[in-house]
């Protein structure tokens, strides 16, 4: 699409992110930055690019992003929202059902050798029928993770959120409540907001004291959202009974973290977009944006609208 527009693209190729220096070489080169969330696109780097005129983050968090400071510099940022709800959504409920079910360790004792026989005692995961979830941030993603909670097994939704959602209240029959309320009455607690200075390791160690012993911890947010070594002890002292991560803190884990090992927990390398459907659109969304500021001034999926005010 973008070499159809008539831009001159150099693509990085290799399979690991940039380093600062290499990211801020290129982008010197040229006028607009196609980046994704391992790009780190702070003050640093907006200080020496600050020639930019677009950058277009090929996802829809943008924490990579110092918004901000690109504003103040009147370079535009977009996105690509609601081309992935479906499949972050999916990935988060399929999460919880790998840890409902133990898939993940199971799974791990064939490849052991440990599978010997029909054992009717071990392993025993639980059934999430009629249970309640809890979605934290209850946006496009947040509401279609509910649906499928509610919709598959009945399960009653709780939600916290910055705003009310009456579309949730109304077609799930959601019941906003405190966070604190959220963490008490959940058996299950789903991570959908963004990472914000609000959001940063709010899931700590006194959280996961205030949810039941028997509760379910689901991520597919950012894993800045929850304290990674609270998290661990929580598991391991049996403060909550499980956890289902696709995004982690750091990002790639360390292939010893001890969560890796734990019967009650299933790890995805961040995978919540990676369906052929989900990455095409927004590939689709992240150039058009960039075609369309180019072209005519506006951008489809516009984050930081200021930047684009006349001055
Ligand atoms: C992926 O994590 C995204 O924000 O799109």
């Amino acid at each position: 699409m973008l070499r159809e527009a008539g831009f001159h693209v150099t693509e990085w190729t290799e399979v690991r992110p940039m380093t600062a220096d290499e990211l801020i070489q290129l982008a010197k080169e040229h006028d607009a930055l196609l980046c994704t969330l391992t790009d780190k696109i702070d003050a640093a780097f907006l200080n020496a690019c600050s020639h930019l005129k677009m950058i277009s983050q090929f996802g829809v968090g943008y924490d990579n992003i110092d918004i901000a400071e690109a504003t103040k510099r009147k370079i535009a940022v977009g996105n690509t929202p609601g081309v992935l709800t479906d499949a972050t959504a999916d990935t988060a409920f399929a999460l919880l059902l790998a840890v409902a079910r133990k898939t993940f360790f199971n799974h791990k004792r064939i490849l052991k050798g440990e599978w010997k026989t029909f054992d009717p005692n071990k392993h025993l995961g639980m059934e999430l029928k009629n249970k309640t979830i809890g979605i934290f941030g209850m946006g496009r993603i947040g509401i279609e993770m509910a649906k499928r909670c509610a919709g598959a097994y009945g399960m009653k939704v709780l939600y916290y959120n910055r705003r009310r959602n009456s579309v949730a209240e109304n077609e799930l029959n959601a019941r906003y409540v405190s966070f604190d309320e959220l963490l008490r009455s959940s058996d299950i607690v789903s991570a959908h907001s963004v990472l914000s200075d609000e959001t940063r390791g709010i899931f700590n160690g006194e959280a996961f004291l205030k949810m039941k012993p028997t509760a379910i911890f689901i991520n597919t947010a950012r894993g800045g959202i929850h304290n990674e070594p609270d998290l661990i002890a929580a598991l391991q002292a049996g403060t909550i009974w499980g956890a289902g991560l696709d995004v982690t803190n750091p990002e790639p884990m360390d292939p010893a973290n001890p969560l890796l090992q734990m019967e009650n927990v299933a790890v995805l390398p961040h995978i919540g977009s990676a369906t052929i459907e989900a990455r095409s659109a927004m590939a689709r969304l992240a150039a058009g944006n960039l075609v369309s500021f180019f072209k005519s001034g506006t951008v489809p999926h516009l984050v930081n609208p200021t930047a684009l005010d006349k001055p």
